[in-house]
Formats: C-alpha cells, structure tokens, sequence
C-alpha cells in the first residue's frame, strides 16, 4: 500500500546522478507564479531546456535566469515572430500559469470570462505544435480550464486524457503545512491526500488518513470545522491579505515546482511517483465529474498509468465528497459548453 505521503504529494529527490534531458516550456513564465516557477524549475537538475513564453516580459525574465549556472537552456519567446510556437516545439512538458489572478471580493468563477480564451489558445497551439507534451494546467478556475484543454485537444484529433493534468498541489501542500502547524509534527511527514477539484466545497481534504488528522477528525466539531475550512479556502486568505495585488504566487510557485518535479521524477525511471492531480476520471463519471483530483501513479513516460480510488472516508468526510461533487460537475459542463460556443 502507498504511504499517505507518496499518494499525495510524491517524494522529493533531486539526486545528482539523474538523467537530465527534458524540455519545459512554461506558458504565463513572466507572472506572479511564472518567474519564480522558472527560477525553481532552473534549479531542477532533469531539466535541460526551460522555454518561456508570455505576452509581455518573457525575453527579459529568461535573460536573467541564463545567467544561473545550472544545466538548464533557458530561452524567452515573446509573442512576435511565432514565438509561443517556437516555445513550444519540442516541449515534453507543458506548464500553464497564463491567466487573470483573482482580487478580494472575487471567486475563481469570476475569472472564466477572462481566462478560459486564454487557456483555450494556448491549447490550440499545444495541439498544433507539441500535442505529444505532459500539461499542468494552473490558471484558474481549474475545475473549467482542465476540461476547455481537453475539449481543444478533442476538437484537433489530439487527445489523451492520460497527458492532461490540472495542478492542485498546492491543496495538499496547504493540507501539509496547516495540519503539521497543529499537530507539531514536520510538514514533510505530515502529507494529507486532498481530492476533488480546486475551489472552495470542491477541494476535500481527506485528513483521516493520516495518523494525526484522524486525531482531529475523531473530535469533530469546531477545531475539524475550522481546519477544513482553512484548507478549502486558505487561497482566500491570501487574496486577502495581498489586497489586490493577486492572489498566491510563491507558495504556487512551489506547489507547481513539485508536480513538475514529479512528471520529471516519473519520465526519469523513478517507479510510482504517485501524487494528487486533476485528470479525466473514471471515479464518478456517473455523478457527471468526468475530471476529478484523486491519487494519481505516473508510468515512467511520465503519463498517468493509474488512477486510484480516494480511499477509506470518515463519514464527515463523505459529506464533503457529496458537497463536491455537484458543484464539480458544473464547473466541468461550464468548461465543456465554453469550447462548444467558443471554438
Ligand atoms: P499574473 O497576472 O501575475 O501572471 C499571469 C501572467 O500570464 C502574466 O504575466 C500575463 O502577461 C500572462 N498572460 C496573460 N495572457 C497570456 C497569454 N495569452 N499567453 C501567455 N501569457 C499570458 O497572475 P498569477 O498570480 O501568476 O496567476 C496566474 C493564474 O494562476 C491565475 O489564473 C491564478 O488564479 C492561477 N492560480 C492557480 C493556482 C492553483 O492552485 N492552480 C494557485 C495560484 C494561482
Ligand atoms: C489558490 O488556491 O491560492 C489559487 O487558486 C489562487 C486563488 O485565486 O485563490
């Protein structure tokens, strides 16, 4: 059986010996979330080439990380002169941070208008130019923009559900650091399997699968309440705080620095990396929630080879899964009816 820690997040390892051959393009690379996804991304040894490309900046941020002395190319695409093909030729892995970030007061449903032609563009030209390529998809809402992908890559004749993942990492890493922060325990051990979708009711964090959160979902009431409620909505209490200058960008940047990490991880040889991500789900397609954050092993092309059950559930636990579930179907039917309008 995988450990809480495998299942949800995937493990760590920079290791020196590792092969490193792998083309990263990151699309939005001069963003709040873009520059420092980047920088993280120089730093990982299994990549060799690190293509930017945004609609302004790019050149510039790329200028900048080249002068790092890690293995990684790093070339900076502005959108003239073909420049988010040229990103994007030869990329085995696809980072997508292009998109409106949210202000107080919004919710990421508030940024489909903008952000669904975004994502949907850029997908186009994934279709058109690297339709072979892993992608994360980060702009929000993600619960929409992971199925208008899937419909783009569709209407090209492109699609495989197994290369297309939304990135909710940065729920499990919350789940992480918020539970440890209770228990006292170290984060790194402390890993919370988070499934579902990434907004609000729809992110459930299944805490009774550590030894630690059981305690807390054990005593129930307020405490439990309160943790779950951080957990779903701690990009709030970033919004908040940033006052109108975004949303989360550095602890993103992290989180996406590790489901990169873990396709690499995969793509290198390492057997079941295994962490929660948003991809075509069989689980409840029933329910309509055709896309669905669960464990998720990677096979060593780094695709998904097997989707996993969410597990074992407290029963205050399926009362979340049930909240979920009808506000994910909409989210996905939004994204689907989007592309069907918007082709
Ligand atoms: P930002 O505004 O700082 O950066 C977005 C970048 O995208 C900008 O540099 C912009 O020029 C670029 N961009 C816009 N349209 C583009 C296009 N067509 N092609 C290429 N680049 C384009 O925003 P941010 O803080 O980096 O957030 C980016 C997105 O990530 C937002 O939608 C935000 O809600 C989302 N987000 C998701 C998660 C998650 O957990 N999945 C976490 C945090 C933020
Ligand atoms: C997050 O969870 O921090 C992101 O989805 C950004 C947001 O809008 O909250």
């Amino acid at each position: 059986m995988l450990s809480a820690a495998r299942m949800s997040l995937g493990r760590r390892a920079f290791s020196s010996s590792a092969r490193s051959n792998v083309h990263v393009a990151v699309l939005g690379a001069a963003g709040g979330i873009g520059q420092p996804l980047s920088l993280l991304l120089k730093q990982n040894p299994l990549v060799t080439k690190l293509t930017l490309f945004d609609i302004r900046g790019s050149p510039g941020v790329a200028a900048d990380l080249s002068h790092v002395n890690s293995p990684a190319e790093v070339i900076g695409y502005a959108p003239e002169q073909d420049g988010l093909k040229k990103a994007l030729k030869g990329a085995e892995v696809i980072i997508i941070p292009a998109g409106m970030p949210r202000k107080p007061g919004m919710t990421r449903d508030d940024l489909f208008n903008t952000n669904a032609s975004i994502v949907r563009d850029l997908a186009a030209a994934a279709a058109e130019t690297a339709p072979n390529a892993r992608i994360g998809i980060i702009a929000n809402p993600v619960n929409s923009t992971v199925p208008i992908v899937a419909e783009v890559f569709k209407k090209a004749g492109v699609y495989d559900p197994k290369r297309l993942f939304g990135v909710t990492t940065l729920d499990v890493v919350r789940s992480s650091t918020f539970l440890s922060g209770l228990a006292g325990t170290a984060p790194k051990d402390t890993d919370v399997p988070v499934v579902g979708g990434h907004s609000g009711a729809t992110i459930v964090p299944i805490l009774s699968q550590t030894a630690e959160g059981k305690k807390i979902v054990e005593a129930g009431g307020e405490g439990l309440a309160a943790l779950v409620k951080r957990i779903q909505f701690g990009g709030d209490e970033v919004v908040k705080a940033k006052d109108g200058a975004g949303s989360a960008t550095l602890s993103m940047a992290y989180a996406g620095a590790e489901f990169t990490d873990a396709i690499l991880r995969a793509l290198n040889g390492e057997k079941d990396v295994t962490l929660c991500t948003y991809v075509e789900s069989p689980l409840y397609a029933d329910k309509g929630v055709t896309f669905f954050s669960s464990p998720v092993t990677l096979g060593s092309d780094g695709t998904v080879a097997k989707i996993n059950p969410v597990g074992a559930l407290h029963p205050t636990e399926e009362k979340l899964l049930e909240a979920c579930l009808p506000d994910l179907a909409k989210n996905i039917a939004a994204g689907v009816k989007f592309v069907e309008a918007n082709p």
